[in-house]
């Protein structure tokens, strides 16, 4: 099986080019592209052209405008990697009669209520990131491509910034940290992302039927708060001898930390579908956190 490979470098990409490799002849593609290949999704002909001369069995991307505050500021360019390109990936794929697999988001949701949100639930996305990556998932879902979107969120993986070593770093400078308490959804490792996919990709090979929309983060649910509050613990039981300032993690409302794109308060995500369809079961989100946190501290 021939894969393709788009945004390798990412946090779900780099894991991706692990988890995908066994499955058949992987070209991994970043922004920088290869000879003859375009990376760069924002090149819709050049995108399109690679597909056609690859003629992959599987089309895996990753790539994505994940900066949701900045998203509000460079619409055009968002929708154009978390729309248009999905788009252009859905048209070829449905040519060339590939599977396309895609990430989508909790923040496609209002995040209202306390409830999981299940994958047939009414969208309202808060902003421009939410309502691009949702416009993305429809053009895949209206191409008639095989496919299968994972909505998924709060991702961490060890290779790039994330909140836990965001967090990890304030509490060695600074005494005091405020975190928000009431934004509730599952910290969700890159590793377990890429697994998954590689598990149903396999699955789908044999089960085209299981093709579609499926939600899939950590089990569990906190806050960034509590999340905080476990990565410091922990880091601390693992190394008794690292050095933190913090003296004091405080909890905070959303609208005591004002952003240029609104959050959802509640992401958690019902991934029973996802269990069920694929014969999985989903890690409670501290196991993966822990891991993380032994490779990078
Ligand atoms: N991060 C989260 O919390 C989260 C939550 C829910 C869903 N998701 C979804 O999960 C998927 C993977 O996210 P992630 O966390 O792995 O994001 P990430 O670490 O920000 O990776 C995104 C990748 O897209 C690449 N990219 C940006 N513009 C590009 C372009 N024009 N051409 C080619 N590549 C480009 C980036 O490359 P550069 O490094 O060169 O910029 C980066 O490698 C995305 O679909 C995202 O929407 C993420």
């Amino acid at each position: 099986m021939k894969i393709l490979l788009l945004g390798k470098n990412g946090q779900v990409g780099w894991e991706l080019q692990r988890s995908l490799a066994p499955l058949g002849e992987l070209v991994a593609l970043d922004r920088q592209g290869a000879p003859g290949l375009v990376g760069d999704v924002s090149d819709l002909d050049g995108l399109a052209a690679t597909v056609r001369a690859l003629q992959p069995q599987l089309i895996v991307n990753a790539a994505a405008h994940t900066a949701v505050d900045k998203a509000e500021s460079e619409p055009d360019l968002a929708r154009r990697l978390n729309a248009e390109a999905p788009a252009v990936l859905a048209r070829e794929a449905a040519a060339c009669g590939a599977l396309l697999v895609h990430y989508s988001t909790d923040y496609v949701f209002d995040g209202s209520g306390e409830r999981p949100w299940r994958e047939g639930d009414a969208t309202g996305p808060l902003g421009v990131y939410g309502r691009t990556k949702l416009e993305g998932e429809q053009a895949i879902a209206a191409s008639g491509c095989r496919h299968l979107i994972l909505r998924t969120s709060w991702v961490y993986a060890a290779r790039g910034g994330n909140f836990a070593k965001t967090m990890l770093r304030l509490a060695r400078e600074r005494e005091r940290l405020t975190v928000i308490d009431d934004q509730w959804g599952a910290p969700t490792g890159a590793e377990l992302i890429a697994d998954v996919t590689a598990q149903a990709a396999a699955q789908l090979r044999q089960a085209p039927g299981k093709a579609g929309l499926y939600h899939l983060a950590a089990a569990g649910a906190t806050t960034w708060f509590e999340y905080a509050k476990y990565v410091l613990a922990q880091a601390q039981r693992a190394q008794p001898a690292i050095e933190m300032k913090v003296t004091e993690v405080a909890p905070i409302a959303t609208r005591d930390y004002p952003t240029p794109a609104r959050r959802p308060h509640n992401s958690r995500l019902d991934c029973t579908r996802l269990q069920a369809a694929f014969d999985l079961r989903l890690p409670p989100w501290q196991d993966g956190v822990r891991r993380m946190l032994a490779e990078t501290l």
